[in-house]
């Protein structure tokens, strides 16, 4: 009654995959010849094309992400990667072996699935896999993260197996488009991609926060931004950007800080402050957009209320530093002039508005060594931080930059920083100074507010945070 099954032990799975001798996919002794041929032909399916194949045989390879079954009917839950899809073993529709391992095949078992597409208004996906053939390719011990719930920790722990749950998989996903999204911006405006060094002789914004190393005998550091790189870039290229991992050693515990992050970062020839704002606001929007677009499914996965995401369109509001210092007074009693904006502060001047807002012009004193003193009053600096609404707090900043040579050696040395390092970053204003404006957007910032995660940690498929570097 029923053909015995090639048994093909593959080095390095300690699982075995059965084979029908007679085809290349386990399937029904039932099967007539032109239906067997029809197995062998069937072809490979990403899960989230499915519907688009509705009555085909397709083969789909995957994790089972759940099941049940009955002495009679098994449903699997197979995710591919691309999506979950239902897959309904019927027992007299498929060899006993077949039935055998799709009864036994725990959480997180690789398998491989052959069967119809049915439309189906129900199932998630529109659509149900009508099984006539299975392969268990390995049979998984008990998975540690179980549809029950974990402790952070214990999750953080298993970063590399968590990655499997549908939250995360949305969040990555979300992370992606925005990445893509990113390049597309920036591509479509004509700016030029600079990949800006990692190690680094030295500090860009700071010396508190530098993670040093080892170069040769001499110390070296990991970037904190590509920004003074993209600099002279920008002389060469008019309008560039740089997008890649930046670090910082800040011993900060909070939501919203990670020792690894990655940062995009525009640098533009001859645009001056108010365009700098203009570029941030439309930046933003455009992603916010496309998110909205082409990322709905996962924002449903993370039960994210796009309603607050969809009134975030230009124009953002801007405030000056000094608006921010009567805001704050106002709410918090007291607030002095010079006084640091902080998480709580942030939370404070969003909560105002249904979009980002921008502040500018804070005290020099505050800011980086390199940003252009206000013209109308140097104590001020032409900076911008963008706050992002609902608690997300500053996902840019950035600022126009001095331009002129010796207003900028005086301010390196100033800040104590050492002049040879920076003779390169001054060459830039003595041979053929322009004005030029530049910011910095955290991915992982961005991406937490998108997905409305309140931590920054499952933004990022490894988060390298204070004390954490395993995985
Ligand atoms: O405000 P920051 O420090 O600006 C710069 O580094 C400039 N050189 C950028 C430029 O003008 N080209 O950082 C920019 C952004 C922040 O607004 C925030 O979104 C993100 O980088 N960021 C962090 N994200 C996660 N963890 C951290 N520790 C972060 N520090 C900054
Ligand atoms: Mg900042």
């Amino acid at each position: 009654m029923y053909r015995p099954l090639v048994v093909l032990v593959l080095p390095g799975l300690s699982g075995t995959l059965t084979r029908s001798p007679a085809t290349t996919r386990g399937f029904g002794e039932e099967a007539t010849v032109s239906e067997a041929t029809a197995e062998q032909e069937a072809k490979d399916a990403a899960v989230r094309h499915l519907k688009e194949r509705d009555g085909e045989l397709v083969v789909v390879r995957g994790w089972i992400a759940g099941s049940r079954s009955s002495g009679k009917i098994a449903f699997l839950q197979v995710r591919d990667g691309s999506g979950v899809v239902q897959a309904v073993v019927s027992r007299r529709d498929v060899p006993e072996e077949a039935w055998n391992d799709a009864v036994r095949a725990t959480q997180e078992s690789t398998v491989e699935v052959v069967g119809r597409v049915r439309a189906d208004e129900r199932a998630p996906g529109g659509v149900e896999l009508h099984v006539t053939g299975l392969r268990l390719i390995h049979l998984s011990p008990e998975f540690p993260i179980t549809p029950k719930e974990h402790g952070t920790a214990f999750l953080m722990q298993h970063r590399h197996l968590w990655l499997r749950s549908s939250r995360q998989r949305a969040a990555l996903r979300v992370r992606s488009e925005v990445e893509q999204a990113i390049r597309d911006f920036y591509y479509e405006r004509g700016y030029t991609l600079i990949d800006s060094p990692i190690l680094t002789p030295a500090a860009c914004e700071g010396t508190a926060t530098l993670f040093s190393t080892d170069y040769f005998g001499e110390q070296a550091f990991l970037s904190q931004s590509g920004q003074l790189y993209l600099e002279p870039a920008a002389a060469a290229l008019g309008k560039v950007y740089c997008f890649g991992p930046t670090f910082r050693a800040e011993k900060s515990k909070t939501r919203r800080h990670l020792m690894e992050f990655w940062m995009v970062e525009p640098e533009v020839a001859f645009l001056e402050f108010d365009g700098l704002c203009d570029l941030a606001e439309e930046f933003v929007s455009y992603l916010v957009a496309r998110v909205l677009d082409r990322s709905a499914e996962d924002l449903k996965t993370l039960e994210r209320d796009t309603s607050k995401l969809a009134s975030v369109v230009p124009p953002f509001p801007r405030i000056t530093y000094d608006d921010a210092v009567k805001i704050l007074a106002q709410e918090k009693g007291e607030f002095a002039w010079g006084g640091d904006i902080g998480a709580d502060e942030e939370t404070l001047i969003a909560s105002r508005y249904d979009r980002p807002v921008m502040v500018t012009h804070y005290p020099a004193a505050m800011k980086a060594f390199y940003m252009q003193p206000d013209p109308a009053n140097p104590k001020v600096a032409l900076a911008l931080d963008m706050l992002a609404p609902e608690g997300y707090g500053e996902i840019i900043g950035g600022s126009q930059r001095i331009h002129d040579h010796d207003l900028l050696l005086q301010r390196i040395q100033e800040h104590g920083l050492p002049v040879e390092a920076f003779q390169w970053y001054l060459d830039v204003r003595k041979y053929g100074t322009f004005p030029h404006s530049g910011f910095g957007m955290g991915v992982e910032r961005f991406v937490a507010w998108m997905c409305g995660l309140q931590h920054v940690r499952e933004t990022i498929p490894y988060p390298r945070m204070l004390y954490r570097i395993y995985p």
